[in-house]
Order: structure tokens, then C-alpha cells, then sequence
């Protein structure tokens, strides 16, 4: 079993490994952002996905480059959505990525997890949350709930990687949004993790700080939504792990994973 301890001890290697923060509120970026950046105050968005009303909070018009909900209510499996996304040149952050990153993990899986958009590693791979945050995420995902990568679904809001993993504009969380909610409704999760600020606002239609957010159970169109820290944050602030830990124990108590 996995003490409220031994998370904190599973990432004493990778702290060492871990450059200096340049963030500057990194509980809510959850990413290592050059200073001068969007700071805690950063505008979230909501765009409306198909067919349905957005949630009230802080919510954009989906601009003229987001997807078709029409094209986004006829896909019917994460295959099909995948091949929607395409080689997506809809907004500018197509300029310098290698590749678009959508997500991996079980199509049915019983819980998803949210993050901001992939970092250097991600972008190379293909695949989210594979760097050192992403190996946090696992040791979490495996050696806390007992699960493996391969049983959960993991993904992020924005799939093409900012240039110098700056946070991504709003413009661009408005237009790649409408893939996360229908990834979403097709994984149909009984539980959904938001990594971070960005995904947590971005699902959940608020600018509530990320602090104030985590550890309470959100909705997100009828699914239960546990808003906890970004594993990037948690590799500068090793101390937060326990917090993570008792956000996690509440997903796995509403799983009936056992303890
Ligand atoms: N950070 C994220 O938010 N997502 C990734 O895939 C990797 C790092």
C-alpha cells in the first residue's frame, strides 16, 4: 500500500533531476513557464462543444477555427475523433510542434486524466505525460492507485505543444476545447482528474484558483470532477505530494479501488 509518505519518497529522485522554477504562481500554471507570462490571474475558457450549452463561468465564443460541432457530434470513437483533429493547423501552435499529442490510454477507461498540453518530451513521442511530470503521473497512476496507464485515460486540453512551454492563449484553449469534451463524452469516465489550472478552468468554467479548487469534487456535465495539482508543479514542491495523495485516495474511494 501506498502511504501518505511514500509519494514524496517515489519523487525524491526526479526532484534532483529538476531545473529551477521559472513560473510565477506555478500552483496554478503547473508548468515551468519563462517569466512574463500569463501570471495566476490568467483568463480561463470554455468553449461550447456540440450541441450543448457551455457552463456558465468564464466562457469564449468558439472562434471561427474550432471544429464543426456538427463533425464533432457525428464522430463516434476516439479513432474517429483522432482522425477529425488531423494534421490541425486551427490554431497558430501547429507553427511549432512536431505533432499533434491526443491522448493514450483505455477507450473506456474509468478515469481520465486532464492535463495542460505536452511539453518537449510529449511533443517528440506522441504521447502525453511522458517526460518527468508525465513519470510522476505514473508513479501515481501505478504505485498509488494500482492501476496502470494502460487502465486509465490520460490526455490534455490543448494537443499540439506551446512553443517554450508557455501557457496556452485562450484563443487556443477555445478552439482545440471542443476535442477534449467529446474525448471525454466518448471515454465516458466515471471519474475525471484535472492536472493543473488550465484544466480544471478549462472543463469546470471558472477562473477559481487552482488552491481553492482542489481536493472538493467538481461536475463536469454530469461526471464527477477531482481538480488536484500538476505533477510539474509537484516535482518543484515535492511537499504538496501528500496533498495530491489525499485527493487521489478520495478518486480511489469513489472507485471502490481499494486503499
Ligand atoms: N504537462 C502537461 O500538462 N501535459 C503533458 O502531457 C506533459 C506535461
Amino acid at each position: 500500500m501506498l502511504g501518505v509518505v511514500e509519494l514524496p519518497v517515489v519523487a525524491g529522485a526526479l526532484e534532483a533531476a529538476s531545473p529551477p522554477s521559472t513560473a510565477a504562481d506555478p500552483r496554478d500554471t503547473g508548468r515551468m513557464v519563462p517569466s512574463g507570462g500569463p501570471g495566476p490571474e490568467a483568463v480561463a475558457v470554455a468553449a461550447p462543444a456540440a450541441g450543448r450549452t457551455a457552463a456558465v463561468g468564464v466562457v469564449a465564443a468558439a472562434p471561427a477555427s474550432a471544429p464543426d460541432p456538427a463533425e464533432l457530434a457525428a464522430v463516434r470513437t476516439l479513432d474517429g475523433l483522432r482522425g477529425l483533429i488531423g494534421d490541425c493547423r486551427r490554431c497558430r501552435l501547429h507553427g511549432a510542434r512536431t505533432q499533434v499529442v491526443f491522448g493514450v490510454g483505455d477507450p473506456k477507461a474509468r478515469v481520465v486524466f486532464v492535463g495542460e498540453g505536452p511539453g518537449r518530451d510529449e511533443d517528440l513521442q506522441g504521447e502525453p505525460f511522458v517526460g518527468r511530470a508525465g513519470q510522476l503521473l505514473t508513479d501515481i497512476v501505478e504505485k498509488g492507485m494500482k492501476l496502470t496507464r494502460a487502465d486509465v485515460y490520460i490526455c490534455n486540453v490543448v494537443k499540439c505543444r506551446p512553443p517554450q512551454n508557455r501557457n496556452p492563449e485562450p484563443d487556443e484553449v477555445a478552439t482545440c476545447s471542443p476535442f477534449l469534451h467529446r474525448q471525454i463524452e466518448l471515454v465516458a469516465p466515471e471519474v475525471i482528474v484535472t492536472l493543473g489550472k488550465f484544466a480544471a478552468h478549462t472543463l469546470l468554467a471558472t477562473d477559481t484558483p487552482i488552491t481553492r479548487l482542489r481536493g472538493q469534487w467538481q461536475d463536469h456535465r454530469g461526471i464527477p470532477v477531482m481538480p488536484t495539482f500538476h505533477p510539474a508543479y509537484l516535482l518543484r514542491n515535492p511537499a504538496e505530494k501528500k496533498t495530491v495523495w489525499q485527493d487521489i485516495k478520495q478518486v480511489m474511494a469513489r472507485l471502490g479501488l481499494p486503499a
